[in-house]
């Protein structure tokens, strides 16, 4: 998949910005605060709709207007489209081929980006949240019906968790009521397990080998820690557990007026040689093993559907020695399109720069350069 170009009619700081990608390697270079970062959030929304930056929707909109746009020229299956997202305060619209599409699912997919920030290099150790939102990310991507069950299953808890909270309250209801929500939820439950189950079995396939490539160490695996403690995909078996554990837990449920297992409760941990990496792995481990997860992911995409997805590296060089970068950007293969900030052209190795289209990001404007020197000094590194 490629971004062609891309148009951003006052999105953050751009008023009007237009820029065409050249086909593998794009890097944007600027000092802090001129926008790099909006550039790849905007091809990030483009692709998933959302931003993967925390913080209010609204201030996607330029201060002071009223309407934000974002358009891109996207190329899957060889087939050029043309990808438009537009926002108001109150509302957001997607079109592909200037026809709306009111699904997101119908949208999601068309346009893959895999993105890595700074704050992807922390999920070892964040947020079983921040986890699991990486990982419906993912596979959303990847398969388009996840979103569709995804919706459907966060729908069936938020009716269960208020059927608890009314219960708890009222004590006069129908358990028979409860144990039909409980079935539609098991039902829901058990597409998005499937989905997961196969996607860790896929990328423990390839990641072992590209952490290896990367830190010549072995053995880094996922490990799926679902909520109903089932080690490998069995509906029936799943069922039995999942049926079981709400009868267990019913009481605490209704104290606390929530459901406390399913896949909205899921966790992944990193295992390295059997051992969970947020226990001992140094910050520098960490972020290789995250690194090693997107490159393993790029590496499934491209199993899965034949082609590979558009790279968002949005300033991590600057925090990786030169020797793990190089190994790193001999990932990066001539056919995977790749959009790359970084504030310090020093960061970036001779072989990446010469292979680059260079972007210099100043004063709310994009320039694009000739080829390298222009950026660095003879003799820098
Ligand atoms: N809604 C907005 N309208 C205008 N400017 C914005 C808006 N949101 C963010 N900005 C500006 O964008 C800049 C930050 O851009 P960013 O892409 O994060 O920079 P960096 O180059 O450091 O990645 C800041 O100067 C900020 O004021
Ligand atoms: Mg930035």
């Amino acid at each position: 998949m490629k971004i062609e170009r891309l148009k951003l009619t006052n999105f953050r700081n751009y008023q009007n910005l237009e820029i065409e990608f050249k086909k593998n390697i794009n890097l944007i270079i600027g000092d802090n605060g001129q926008g790099k970062t909006n550039i790849l959030e905007s091809i990030y929304i483009l692709s998933l709709t959302k931003s993967n930056r925390s913080g209010i929707e609204e201030n996607l909109i330029k201060f002071d207007e009223e309407i934000a746009k974002i358009e891109g020229m996207v190329k899957s299956d060889e087939i050029l489209k043309k990808q438009e997202i537009c926002l108001t305060k109150t509302k957001k619209q997607l079109f592909i081929n200037n026809k709306e599409i009111r699904r997101s699912r119908e949208y999601i997919s068309n346009f893959c980006v895999i993105s890595f920030t700074p704050q992807d290099l922390e999920i070892v150790k964040g947020s079983p949240q921040d986890r699991r939102n990486m990982l419906n990310i993912d596979i959303s991507q990847l398969k388009n019906n996840y979103i569709t069950y995804l919706n459907e299953y966060n729908q069936v808890i938020k009716m269960r968790n208020e059927y608890l909270k009314r219960m708890n309250i009222n004590g006069n209801s129908d358990p028979r009521y409860l144990e039909v929500i409980n079935a539609n939820m098991i039902e829901k439950a058990i597409k998005i397990y499937e989905y997961r189950y196969a996607f860790f079995e896929k990328i423990n396939e390839i990641l072992p080998n590209i952490y290896k490539k990367i830190t010549g160490l072995s053995n880094l695996s996922l490990i799926y820690n679902n909520s109903i403690h089932v080690d490998t995909f069995d509906n029936e078996e799943i069922k039995k557990k999942f049926v079981s554990k709400l009868k267990k837990n019913l009481n605490i449920e209704l104290i606390q007026g929530m459901t406390l297992i399913g896949p909205h409760r899921d966790d992944f941990s990193f295992s390295l040689n059997g051992i969970d990496m947020k226990t001992f792995a140094s910050q520098g481990q960490q972020r290789m093993a995250v690194i090693a997860l997107k490159i393993a992911e790029i590496y499934l995409f491209n199993k899965e559907k034949g082609e590979y997805p558009v790279l968002l590296l949005d300033d991590i060089f600057s925090e990786i020695d030169i020797k793990k970068r190089n190994k790193i950007i001999k990932f990066l293969k001539d056919d995977i399109q790749s959009i790359i900030t970084t504030t310090d052209i020093n960061d970036i190795d001779d072989e990446l720069l010469d292979n680059s289209q260079i972007y210099v990001v100043k004063n709310n404007r994009v320039t694009k350069k000739g080829r390298i020197n222009n950026g660095r000094r003879k003799g820098d590194k």
